[in-house]
């Protein structure tokens, strides 16, 4: 291995780093006592690694010119030119073109003006749930309807329900379905024929696609991601999102891209980011994400190697001491679905129980919607010594 994982970086609350998963409990979990000082942070969705050398490289080279006035537009443009070298390399995409591409500050923005840009107030727009809760904000914060086609669970593997899905896309009133591929947080990396069925009964009932592919890189060994862009025939319904973030660990640098092969849709997204003040780039995402998909290929391979390290190892303990809990297999993101059903606990006391008492901050399974109740989420994107931490600690759920 060339890159180590392993090294615990500091980042709690003192660090100097501000950083959110590990100090910003405060609003995000009211009617919880959290010791700051102690809680194990296994929520939010960015990683406790270093991103490789060469990012930090090309952005201490940037810092040195010591001028960070408001970025060109060129500024995105070595980020676009990187992505799709990278769509092609790591998925086999050739046909995405630069003129397609919309750079915005997020992901999330980009949910929210799409849902604003493509449908009007009280349209219906279809989510999968248990799914990203931001995916549910967009919806409702933007006086849309929140319809949810919600996932079919088999012992924890779960798949999309297409006759309801069907049904609901035969309502004139929705308009449009977000897609979360890979799915987070059932670890769900869908198939080719999977999201064709999908985007075929989106298509015969003229729903929009919006695809959030923001895992696409965080695949697991032996599993395939297949992107959207790869369905020709659905590109005029299509709005691919996409970041170097997740994978390279760049979130707080605010960039993403946003492909819309259709010129109108296109259009109508950028005059949304515009109403929204979002058009904006900043100098260093763009840069880093440029860097990172230039050069991070086996960075992917070596952190996802150890990211399933950390799921195997956890499993094996898990079913060895504390078999009630079981855990939805991981394919993509390393973002971990686990079901503590089995405890037969309360919902408000299983969170109280591994937040308060096992000191372990997770994301509640109710916050994903219908689907999370009996759950928690947990980010593996951590050092293996923080893993064996968080099994020691959730030892406080052998007494149940
Ligand atoms: C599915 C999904 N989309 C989007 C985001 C966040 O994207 P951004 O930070 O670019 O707004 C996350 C972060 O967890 C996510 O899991």
């Amino acid at each position: 291995m060339s890159y180590d994982f392993n090294r615990v970086i500091e980042r709690r609350f003192g660090s100097g780093t501000h950083s959110f998963k590990w100090e910003g409990y405060e609003d995000c979990f009211p009617g919880f006592q959290i010791d700051t000082s102690q809680a194990l942070s296994m929520w939010v969705a960015d990683m406790d690694f270093e991103t490789l050398p060469e990012v930090k490289e090309a952005l201490a080279q940037r810092i040195e010119h010591g001028i960070y006035g408001y970025p060109s537009e060129s500024n995105n443009d070595a980020f676009r030119s990187a992505a799709i070298a990278w769509f092609e390399r790591r998925w086999g995409w050739s046909e995405c073109q630069r003129d397609w591409m919309l750079f915005c500050p997020g992901v999330v923005p980009a949910l929210y003006a799409s849902v604003q840009a493509f449908t009007e107030p009280g349209d219906g727009v279809i989510v999968q749930t248990p799914v990203y809760y931001p995916f549910m904000g967009a919806i409702q914060d933007s006086g849309r309807t929140l319809v949810n086609n919600r996932l079919l669970e088999e012992k924890l593997v779960y798949t999309m329900d297409y006759e309801e899905l069907e049904t609901l896309a035969q309502d004139p009133a929705n308009k449009l379905a977000i897609f979360c591929s890979p799915h987070n947080p059932v670890g769900r990396v869908w198939s080719r024929e999977e999201l064709q069925q999908a985007f075929d009964i989106c298509a015969r009932h003229d729903v929009l696609i919006l695809c959030d592919e923001i895992h696409a890189d965080l695949i697991m060994p032996g599993y395939r991601f297949t992107t959207a862009g790869l369905f020709d025939q659905y590109h005029d319904r299509l709005i691919l999102a996409h970041a170097a973030s997740k994978t390279f660990n760049l979130a707080g640098l605010t960039s993403a891209l946003v492909t819309v092969p259709n010129a109108e849709l296109r259009m109508r997204l950028a005059n949304q980011f515009m109403l929204n003040c979002l058009s904006r780039g900043n100098t260093f995402g763009p840069l880093a994400g440029a860097a990172a998909y230039r050069t991070g290929d086996a960075y992917v391979d070596e952190l996802t190697t150890y990211i399933a390290g950390n799921m195997d190892h956890a499993c094996a303990w898990l079913a060895e001491h504390l078999p009630q809990v079981q855990v939805a297999p991981l394919q993509g993101t390393y973002l971990v679905w686990m079901d503590f059903r089995g405890l037969g606990l309360e919902e408000e006391e299983l969170y109280h129980r591994v937040i308060e008492e096992a000191g372990i901050v997770g994301d509640l399974g109710r916050w994903f919607g219908p689907g999370g109740e009996g759950f928690m989420r947990f980010n593996f994107a951590t050092p293996r010594a923080n893993i064996d931490e968080f099994l020691i600690r959730l030892q406080v759920l052998q007494r149940v």
